[in-house]
């Protein structure tokens, strides 16, 4: 029989799109002893999550809590829950994870329609509009950070056009949740879903969502509760049911509301990481944090273009914490990648679909997005291009990116 060591993983300086470095903290609290999910103490963090989430989710919404799984899972929950068979979707496709939606959509059993764009370019919002008053769906499904492509849709006016047209508006904003602006009430968003792994810096295994009451009303007429914990007022037959049992809204908001109805087992180390997770960004402040990740994003572009290369999204529209840079010409950007891994245990991802092998997407993500980290990353960056051969304004770009840092006064932090 084999004996197998203990776990002994390398440290790692992670600049991917997620998941990212996690806080110290989030992985003390990870180390919490095991509570049962029904003791107060334990129900008492679930109900803390839920308020901070509302603060993290700008919202006024009763219901903010996590779906234990990955962060599909959020969107997999809303989607089957929202979406019966043959319910008209329309579904905006500027990247990857539109895809994603149309594939959860179509699962569920919806009539699709999706507009496409060029990867790279986001939708005029009053394009996605004009699409919605001739297909009239029911559920508007959109991207909000594409991380496939590094770009970001506006939405302040596709969410209130929406709300007008009776239109079901359903926001994938993993990628933008505490890294930037995702304001679900002013925008009029009805159902959003947060990543954990990402600008949260909580490791993947739960995906926080929000919804509003438009959504609600749907559950109840869905709602059935499991024959072996129901009580005479719920029902048990109902006509068209969420079909998921683990991702049924109606069962998991009566879990996480003041019924406590026994559903699944509650992933408490999770639900500890998150708590500290979101007790860490309310404690930066949103605003603070939000300007954390822009003055590092410049900073690693100035760099970048200092040094001589190239954004793929040097656009209005660029996701603030996703950099894309185009590979240079006669460079094998896995051996890049390659190098930096094992040179300086740096990771820094590629891309998917028609961006792969042209871009390289650099992450500046909640606990990962730090001056240290983004000098590290250009210098090893350029240490790996010039050991390629590439042709490269060699020393300009840490000097363009300390400039950045001693104008804003980071030199100690
Ligand atoms: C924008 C976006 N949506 C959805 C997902 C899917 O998340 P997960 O892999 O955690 O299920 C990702 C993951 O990278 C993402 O970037």
């Amino acid at each position: 029989m084999s004996v197998f060591q203990e776990i002994n993983a390398p440290l790692r300086t992670i600049m991917t799109p997620g998941p990212v470095e996690v806080d110290p903290r989030v992985l003390r609290a990870m180390g919490t002893p095991i509570l049962g999910q029904f003791d107060p103490a334990f129900t008492e963090m679930m109900n803390e999550t839920m308020e901070m989430l509302r603060q993290i989710f700008q919202t006024k919404n009763q219901w903010a809590f996590p779906i234990d799984g990955t962060s599909r899972s959020g969107i997999e929950a809303v989607m089957c829950s929202v979406i019966e068979p043959g319910d008209k979707v329309l579904i905006p496709i500027f990247g990857r994870f539109g895809h994603l939606l149309t594939e959860i959509a179509e699962r569920n059993g919806a009539e699709v329609h999706t507009i496409n764009c060029e990867w790279g370019k986001v939708f005029d919002q009053q394009e996605v509009i004009d699409e919605i008053k001739k297909v009239k769906p029911k559920v508007l499904a959109i991207v909000h950070g594409e991380t496939s492509t590094g770009c970001m849709q506006p939405l302040d006016k596709i969410g209130p056009a929406c709300r007008e047209l009776d239109v079901l508006c359903i926001v994938d904003a993993v990628a933008t949740i505490a890294g930037t602006e995702v304001k679900v009430d002013d925008w009029k968003l009805d159902a959003v879903i947060g990543g954990t792994q990402k600008c949260l810096s909580v490791p993947s295994g739960m995906a926080p969502i929000t919804y509003n009451e438009r959504i609600e009303e749907i559950l109840v007429k869905r709602k059935k509760v499991e024959k072996g914990i129901a009580t005479e007022n719920d029902h048990v037959n109902v006509g068209r049911p969420i079909r998921s049992n683990y991702f049924d809204l109606s069962q998991l908001q009566d879990y996480w509301g003041a019924r406590r109805l026994n559903h699944h087992t509650e992933a408490t180390s999770m639900l500890y990481a998150l708590r500290e997770g979101v007790r860490i960004v309310l404690q930066e402040g949103l605003f603070e944090r939000f300007q954390r990740h822009q003055l590092h994003e410049k900073a690693l572009v100035e760099g970048i273009k200092a040094m001589g290369l190239e954004l793929f999204n040097d656009v209005p529209w660029k996701l603030p914490m996703v950099t894309c840079v185009r590979i240079p010409d006669g460079i094998d950007g896995e051996e890049v990648r390659s190098m930096l891994l094992n040179q300086f245990g740096i990771e820094i991802a590629s891309s998917f679909g028609p961006l792969h092998g042209k871009i390289w997407r650099i992450g500046t993500m909640g606990y990962s997005c730090r001056k240290e980290n983004v000098l590290f990353v250009l210098s090893a960056l350029e240490a790996a291009l010039i050991r390629l051969g590439a042709n490269l304004h060699v020393g300009k770009g840490l000097q363009a990116t300390l400039d950045i840092y001693e104008s804003m006064n980071l030199v100690a932090k």
